[in-house]
C-alpha cells in the first residue's frame, strides 16, 4: 500500500487558540463596524486574513535570529541576505526594506511619474496605490481566463501578451516598466508560466522596456511551473527560480510571504542605475542601505527562510494543504477560483450569495457570515478592496468579488482545514436566506478596505 502524504516537518512549539460563542461574535462584529480588520486577533478562532507575516519560522530561522548582527552599517546579516538573494535570483544589487510596499515606495519614487502607465497582471492593491498616488495608471493586462472562476487552466495568473503589446505600441513613451506579479494574488494566487514570463520579456525587449517581478510568492510560482509546465518536472525549485529571474530586471519583495518571516522586504536588481535611483529614497524612507528598515536578526532569519522555502518538500507540504481544503469544498459544491491557488482559496461570492446585489458587497457579506458562523476570519478581495475609480470616484465593479481564505505557512493542520470547510458549508446551505449585504458608512480615499466602516442593510 502506498504511504499517505504527510508534512515535511514536525512541530516544536504550539500556541493556544480559543473558540467563542455566536453571541460574542455578533457583538464583536458590531464593534468592528463589520470590518474584520477591526477585530482583535483574540476574537478570532482560525485566522485566514492573510498569509503575510503569519507563517511559522523554522528552528534554523530562530537559531539565525540569535546570531544576527545589529551593526548599523555593513552588518554581516545584510551580506548573508544579499548573498542568498544573489544566489537565488542573479541580482547583484540588494536594498532591504521593512516590507513589500516599502520596496514599492522606494523603487517607484525613483521610477514612476505623473502621467505614466504601468502595465502588469492584476497589480496588488499597495502596488496600485503606489502607482495611482503618483498620478500614474496601473493598467491590468491579465488574461481574460482569470475572470472565469470555474475555468480550469494551469496558469491563470498570466499576462495577456496581446493586451501588453497594445499598451506598449500605443504608449511606449509613457511606460517606465512592466510589472509581473508572481503568483498573481488578486486573481486568486494563480501562477504565471515560464513561457508567459518569456513572452513578456520578448515584448519588453522589442520596445526597450524593463521588467519588474512583484515576487511575494515567487517560490510558490516556481512550484507550479515544476508541477504543471512541460519540461520542468526534473528541475529543482532553485533552478526554476533562477530561470524566472533571468527574465526580469528587478524585483520588489514582500518577504512576509515566501520568505517566511514576520516582517521584511527588499528590492533587488541587476541594473546600477535603478539601484542608484532607489538608494536615494531608501535612506530617508527606510534607513541606511545595509538595513533599510530591518533588524540584523530579521535579515539573518530571512536569508535562511528564502533558502528553505526554495526547496521542493517545503512547498509541496504547503500547496498540498491548500489543495486539501479545495477538495473538501468540492465535496460540498462550493464555488472557488479554480484551480486552487498557491496561498489561498478564493471563494466566488457572486456565485454563492446570488441574492445580494453587488452594490451591497457580496464577498464582504460572506466574510461577515463566515466569521459569525465559526470565528473564521477571511478577507474580502473584491469590490471594497477595488477602491473607487480615481477619476470618476465610482465603485469599481468590473473585477471579481471574492472571499479569500489565505493559509498561513506551517501554522494550521488539516483538521483546521476541515473546520473551515464545514463552516463554509453551513453558510452555503443557508445562502438563499441571505438577501441583504452591507453598506459603507465611512471610507478612506485610498486602500479603503483596511479601515472601511460598514453596517448591515436591513
Ligand atoms: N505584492 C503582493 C503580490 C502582495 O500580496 C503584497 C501584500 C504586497 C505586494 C505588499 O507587501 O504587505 O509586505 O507591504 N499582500 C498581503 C496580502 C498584505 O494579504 O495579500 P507588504
Amino acid at each position: 500500500m502506498e504511504l499517505p502524504f504527510a508534512e515535511s516537518w514536525k512541530i516544536k512549539m504550539v500556541e493556544p487558540i480559543r473558540k467563542s460563542t455566536r453571541e460574542e461574535r455578533e457583538q464583536w462584529l458590531r464593534e468592528a463596524h463589520y470590518n474584520v480588520f477591526q477585530l482583535r486577533a483574540d476574537q478570532v478562532y482560525i485566522d485566514l486574513l492573510t498569509d503575510s507575516g503569519t507563517g511559522a519560522m523554522s528552528d534554523r530561522q530562530w537559531a539565525a535570529m540569535m546570531t544576527g548582527d545589529e551593526s548599523y552599517a555593513g552588518a554581516r546579516s545584510f551580506f548573508e541576505l544579499k548573498d542568498t538573494i544573489t544566489r537565488l535570483t542573479g541580482f547583484g544589487f540588494v536594498i532591504p526594506t521593512h516590507q513589500g510596499r516599502a520596496a514599492e515606495n522606494v523603487l517607484f519614487s525613483g521610477l514612476v511619474h505623473e502621467g505614466d502607465i504601468v502595465p502588469g497582471n492584476s497589480h496588488f492593491d499597495t502596488t496600485k496605490g503606489h502607482i495611482e498616488s503618483r498620478k500614474a495608471i496601473a493598467l491590468d493586462c491579465t488574461v481574460d481566463e482569470a475572470k472565469d472562476t470555474q475555468l480550469e487552466v494551469p496558469f491563470k495568473g498570466n499576462v495577456d501578451p496581446a493586451k501588453l503589446e497594445k499598451a506598449l505600441a500605443e504608449n511606449a513613451d509613457r511606460i517606465p516598466f512592466i510589472i509581473v506579479t508572481i503568483t498573481n494574488n488578486t486573481a486568486g494566487g494563480q501562477p504565471v508560466s515560464m513561457a508567459n514570463l518569456r513572452a513578456v520579456r520578448a515584448l519588453a525587449d522589442k520596445y526597450g522596456k524593463r521588467v519588474i517581478f512583484d515576487s511575494a510568492r515567487f517560490a510558490e510560482n516556481a512550484y507550479f511551473i515544476k508541477t504543471r509546465e512541460e519540461g520542468y518536472a526534473d528541475k529543482t525549485i532553485k533552478e526554476i527560480t533562477h530561470e524566472m529571474f533571468d527574465l526580469a530586471d528587478a524585483m520588489t519583495m514582500s518577504a512576509k510571504k515566501d520568505g517566511i518571516v514576520n516582517m521584511g522586504g527588499f528590492i533587488a536588481t541587476r541594473h546600477e542605475d535603478w539601484y542608484e535611483a532607489a538608494k536615494r529614497f531608501c535612506i530617508p524612507f527606510e534607513g541606511y542601505l545595509t538595513y533599510g528598515g530591518m533588524n540584523g536578526r530579521d535579515m539573518a532569519a530571512l536569508a535562511v527562510g528564502l533558502d528553505e522555502n526554495t526547496e521542493f518538500d517545503n512547498l509541496q507540504t504547503r500547496i498540498h494543504q491548500v489543495e486539501y481544503l479545495a477538495a473538501r469544498l468540492d465535496e460540498f459544491g462550493i464555488p472557488y477560483q479554480r484551480p486552487a491557488g498557491g496561498h489561498a482559496i478564493f471563494i466566488d461570492a457572486s456565485k454563492v450569495l446570488t441574492r445580494v446585489p453587488k452594490e451591497e458587497f457580496p464577498a464582504q457579506t460572506l466574510t461577515v457570515e463566515l466569521y459569525k458562523e465559526a470565528g473564521i476570519r477571511g478577507c474580502e478581495i473584491g469590490y471594497i478592496l477595488a477602491d473607487r475609480d480615481p477619476v470618476t470616484r465610482e465603485n469599481r465593479f468590473g473585477g471579481l468579488d471574492l472571499l479569500r481564505l489565505a493559509i498561513p505557512r506551517r501554522v494550521y493542520t488539516d483538521n483546521h482545514m476541515d473546520v473551515i470547510a464545514v463552516a463554509l458549508k453551513n453558510v452555503f446551505d443557508r445562502r438563499d436566506s441571505i438577501t441583504h449585504g452591507v453598506r459603507i458608512t465611512w471610507e478612506a480615499e485610498l486602500m479603503r478596505h483596511f479601515t472601511v466602516q460598514l453596517e448591515p442593510v436591513e
